[in-house]
């Protein structure tokens, strides 16, 4: 097949940050009718991968297919559109990619109408997309993370030009504000507040894939806030890369601290935030957490290391010290606290002291939620190209102790709930008991309990029983 190449991703371009003001951009729906005529009747899958920043957009890619008629499946064998949404963050969120595509590619055979389409992270890799290219011929759609808001277009084109469509442009940095989103969830939501990310820690992709930072306006966050909190919503989590950059790039003379001021006003039950980098979390924005009972004390403080010399080699901006520093200022000025981190075990050439200081550190924080990982090089980034004389069976003994350090933590909190009363907003039947029902409290811990469906969606007071380290077994109390 021949390929159309509307854009290709490139490196350089993906990196580069002018210093432009962020461009709004109107959406325009080019082949929306085209499209909507074609496609009546038939059915769509997607499935997504990685972070909340895909989860949303997912959201809106189902809202843009639903707008049309376009109806969703579970089964990507009785669809005509299939897309994979992919993240690119460790190696092995690509290879799963990569399988999923092996497993599908023959339904492309089949079905000669078929859509078989591969957007978000992973294609805006160069070395990637062309690997791809070359090993999956079935695959006739690819379309980047800014592409978004050309859906119709580019769909419309895969299926009637009979080429393999490429678009996928490394911009600096453009919101596009887009109206329809189909909501994963009744009750919880996700709303963005700034795309992109500036930080170019040397290990990470998403600066690459993600483009630069760019806010929405005050305005338009708020609104979109507003009218969840009329739909009846519970909870809504405010995303970015790095939200406390909100606002940097506007001249509205607003920032992160505002914003999450203005949306508590709003009366939503449950206000969450998600990912704040340590290196600008304000003290206003401390104030303003401890302010205002809907904001949930609970923080995602991403620390990754703790030693010195690795922070400065991540490019983290901050040191040990500073970060706990910070950490001691933020459980001081909000009781109840609950923090979480993100924590990288063997970055290249990473020695058993520094590593040391990781789990001092640990110590030190005594995190209630950690999620940990295994450093995987990235190519493109600062650090893949660093030499790396630590053998893997090193690091996999790292990441062992590591979660055994911060397990002793997460457990100690764990037992101190037991005998507590927490609100908890019901999702529905737990995971692993269809017995039971599973929710969430303040501080993010899942509990499980015995309910029913009518509580589903609802915030109820219940009494824990029994700490399981992740999760915990409580019963509801009335009123
Ligand atoms: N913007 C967010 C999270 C981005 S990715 C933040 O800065 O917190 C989520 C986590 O993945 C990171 O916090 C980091 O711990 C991990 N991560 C990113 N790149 C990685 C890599 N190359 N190898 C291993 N873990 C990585
Ligand atoms: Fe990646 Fe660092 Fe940006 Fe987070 S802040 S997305 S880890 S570059
Ligand atoms: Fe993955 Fe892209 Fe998110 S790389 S973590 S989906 S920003």
């Amino acid at each position: 097949m021949k390929k159309r190449i509307i854009a290709s991703p490139d490196m350089r371009k993906a990196a580069s940050r002018r210093k432009e003001a962020t461009i709004f951009k109107p959406a325009s729906f080019d082949k929306k009718e085209a499209l909507e005529a074609l496609v009546k009747g038939e059915k769509y899958y997607i499935h997504t991968y990685g972070c909340q920043a895909n989860v949303r957009d997912e959201e809106t890619l189902r809202g843009l297919l639903d707008d049309i008629g376009y109806i969703s499946t579970n089964n990507p064998k009785e669809a005509t559109l299939i897309i994979l949404n992919t993240c690119a963050v460790r190696e092995n969120a690509e290879d799963k990619v990569f399988g999923e595509i092996g497993n599908l590619k023959a339904l492309r055979r089949q079905n000669k109408n078929l859509v078989l389409a591969i957007c978000g992270c992973v294609v805006e890799q160069p070395e990637i997309l062309n690997r791809m290219m070359d090993i999956f011929k079935e695959v006739n759609l690819y379309f980047g993370t800014h592409e978004i808001p050309q859906l119709y277009e580019l769909v419309y084109e895969a299926r009637t030009s009979g080429e393999i469509v490429v678009a996928v442009e490394s911009k600096p940095g453009e919101v596009v504000e887009i109206k329809p989103a189909s909501r994963s969830n009744q009750y919880k939501a996700f709303v963005n507040v700034i795309y992109g990310c500036d930080k170019f820690c040397t290990y990470c992709i998403v600066p690459y894939t993600r483009g630069k930072e760019r806010s929405r306006l005050f305005g338009d966050v708020l609104n979109e806030c507003r009218q969840l909190v009329a739909q009846g919503y519970q909870e809504i989590t405010l995303l970015g890369q790095n939200v406390n950059a909100y606002g940097k790039d506007l001249n509205e003379g607003k920032d992160f601290a505002d914003l999450l001021e203005e949306v508590a006003k709003l009366g939503i039950p449950r206000l969450r935030f998600t990912t704040s980098h340590p290196w600008d979390f304000s003290s206003k924005m401390i104030e303003i957490i401890a302010k205002y009972p809907n904001i949930m004390k609970f923080i995602h403080l991403p620390v990754q290391s703790g030693n010195n010399r690795i922070l400065k080699a991540m490019g983290r901006r901050y040191t040990r010290e500073q970060y706990l520093a910070l950490v001691k200022q933020m459980r001081e000025k909000i009781p109840g606290l609950a923090l979480s981190t993100d924590i990288i075990v063997g970055f290249p050439n990473e020695s058993d002291e520094e590593f040391e200081d990781t789990l001092t550190l640990v110590d030190e924080a005594k995190f209630e939620a950690a999620f940990t990982f295994i450093y995987s090089p990235r190519k493109g980034t600062p650090a893949a190209k660093l030499e790396d004389h630590i053998g893997k069976e090193t690091k996999s003994t790292r990441f062992q102790a590591l979660v055994k350090r911060l397990e002793k933590h997460i457990e100690a909190h764990s037992d101190a709930m037991v005998g507590q009363v927490f609100d908890v907003l019901v999702d529905g039947v737990s995971k692993n008991d269809p017995n039971m029902y599973s929710g969430y409290t303040d501080e993010n811990k899942l509990v499980h309990f015995r309910g029913d469906e009518s509580l589903v969606g609802k915030i109820v007071k219940v009494k824990i029983h029994e700490s399981h380290t992740y999760s915990m077994i409580g019963e509801l109390v009335n009123g």
